[in-house]
């Protein structure tokens, strides 16, 4: 069979699988049918929706460029009005900071505790948040996507403390970071670039190691497959056996036909592959939303996902064909609510586009698929065939080394033992990206919270009446973790404050 590339750039969610010969790298994102059909849930927030423009280049002095206004959303209800309460700064990652802010519950929910001002500040290039007047001019070439990059996000959140902090008398306040994906992995990174500006993160599902010869480039797909796995081996086995089946299928236009009618699309399929690569987000995203109650985070899903899928490729009756079967496996993801009518290949609801770019440029975590553990097509991550394919693309070559050598990773306990502090690592090991993380504690302050049961940064939601105690007490000892650093930041500053 075809050899197939299965790609998976993105961090807080978005997945390319990457068919290798023909069809372009960057043709599935994420998908979804429907969008304005499913209802979302969202946590009751209320907030101020501010801008502060922003130098587009922090690090020249270059006076041709123009600046952007950065958005971010701000709720100061709860905040101390001695003007010496935490500020908690969520960071921004790949997407529209609204639909960050409404799944960060967590943070909603103990502002009032810590009589906290929140601050969800948009990541540039997202959202709202695009330089030179609009996404089209933003996004247009290699020169204007320049300005993407986690450095200049960094910079942009710390000019915004700074100027927050000046703008309500607050020098004094501790600020508190928080992010899940990749904005955990800019919220761990801001505490060790900026330590005079944040007395600590949450780095909620960071996978600040899934770079190059950190960790084996196959584990975040063994950790997909072992998801199935472990819910069901017939499962596991009729997804293994589907690629070569689509495979042959594809290999004809009557047998595309057939596929597309299999699976109703909305439009014919040109390809096996663009079938497989929508297959394979699927089950990416649903290891990384396994939640153990119904969510809405990427989709309306039932608790436990995986196994509602599972039982569904398997509850087949006799004689029924493996696509079909897949097909009404994949409805749980894709058409949970019943309400899709046909599905769309491309769909990008959340606006995370621009990690494309990132991820051909700084961004680059190898991922292979290993013949022997996995249950996608093998796969060898090659370096050359990505380069080509970013310089295809947008007309740019990636940096692999660059991360790892700006923010480290390499040896990362021994660094951070000497070096870092006040940072927590949460992880469930049901995430594909726990894998790419920090399992481990390292000091007495970088600290790792391993959930076995946890799924993509389900601490940061907001809590249930479904919460099992595992996660209960998780978020317990974040925030009593929390608490130090802002109580040791009052001492040291001799504030009294009464938490
Ligand atoms: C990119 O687009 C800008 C704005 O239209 C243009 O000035 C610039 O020359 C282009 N750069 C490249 C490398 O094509
Ligand atoms: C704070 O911001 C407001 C408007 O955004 C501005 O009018 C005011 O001058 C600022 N105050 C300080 C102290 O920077
Ligand atoms: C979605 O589910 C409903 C109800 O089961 C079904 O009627 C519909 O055909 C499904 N949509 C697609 C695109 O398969
Ligand atoms: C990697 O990709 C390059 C460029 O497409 C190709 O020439 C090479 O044979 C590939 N290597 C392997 C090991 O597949
Ligand atoms: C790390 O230390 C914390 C206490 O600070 C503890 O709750 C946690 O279980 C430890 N994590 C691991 C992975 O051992």
């Amino acid at each position: 069979m075809k050899s197939f590339t299965l790609l998976l750039l993105i961090l807080s969610f978005i997945l390319y699988p990457l068919p290798s010969s023909s069809s372009s790298l960057f043709k599935h994102r994420l998908l979804r049918t429907e969008p304005s059909s499913t209802k979302q849930t969202e946590t009751k927030i209320s907030y101020k929706t501010k801008y502060l423009q922003q130098n587009l280049d922090h690090f020249t002095f270059n006076n041709n460029l123009p600046t952007f206004p950065q958005r971010y959303l701000l709720n100061t209800d709860h905040w101390d009005p001695s003007s010496v309460g935490p500020i908690f700064f969520y960071c921004g990652n790949e997407g529209d900071i609204v639909w960050f802010a409404q799944n960060s519950g967590f943070l909603w929910e103990i502002a009032p505790m810590f009589k906290a001002m929140l601050v969800f500040p948009e990541h540039r290039y997202y959202g709202e948040s695009v330089p030179f007047g609009s996404k089209d001019e933003a996004y247009k070439n290699a020169s204007t996507l320049s300005y993407l990059t986690s450095e200049q996000a960094l910079a942009d959140f710390a000019v915004l403390i700074t100027y927050l902090k000046h703008n309500y008398s607050a020098l004094l306040s501790p600020v508190v970071l928080f992010g899940g994906s990749y904005g955990g992995m800019l919220a761990a990174w801001m505490r060790l670039k900026y330590p005079h500006i944040a007395v600590g993160a949450l780095a909620a599902s960071a996978p600040i190691l899934q770079f190059e010869d950190i960790i084996p480039p196959q584990t975040f797909y063994d950790i997909v497959s072992n998801d199935f796995r472990r819910e069901s081996v017939t499962c596991f086995n009729y997804i293994k056996q589907s690629w070569d089946e689509i495979a042959s299928r594809g290999q004809t236009n009557d047998g595309l036909v057939q596929l597309t009618r299999t699976f109703n699309f909305c439009q014919q399929l040109n390809s096996a592959e663009d079938l497989s690569g929508w297959l394979s987000s699927a089950y990416s995203y649903l290891a990384m939303v396994n939640y153990p109650y119904p969510s809405e985070f990427m989709m309306p899903l039932p608790g436990h996902p995986i196994k509602e899928v599972c039982r569904r490729i398997d509850g087949g009756p006799p004689g029924t064909s493996i696509p079909e079967r897949i097909y009404e496996g994949v409805n749980v993801y894709y058409n949970y609510t019943g309400e899709a009518k046909c599905f769309e290949l491309d769909d990008d609801p959340h606006g995370l586009s621009g990690w494309n770019w990132q991820a051909c440029t700084e961004m680059v975590m190898p991922m292979s698929s290993s013949p022997d553990f996995s249950m996608f097509p093998p796969y060898e991550f090659n370096y050359s065939s990505f380069e080509e394919e970013c310089l295809k693309e947008f007309g740019v070559k990636p940096r692999p080394k660059w991360i790892t050598t700006e923010f480290g990773g390499h040896n990362i306990h021994a660094t951070l033992k000497k070096f870092g502090s006040n940072i927590i690592f949460s992880n469930g090991l049901l995430d594909p990206w726990s894998g790419g993380s920090v399992l481990q504690n390292i000091s007495e302050s970088v600290v790792a919270l391993v959930t076995e049961e946890g799924a993509h940064h389900i601490d940061l939601r907001a809590s249930t009446k479904n919460d099992p105690t595992w996660l209960i007490e998780q978020r317990a000892t974040e925030i009593k973790l929390i608490q130090g650093w802002i109580s040791d930041h009052y001492q040291k500053n001799k504030v009294i404050f009464d938490m």
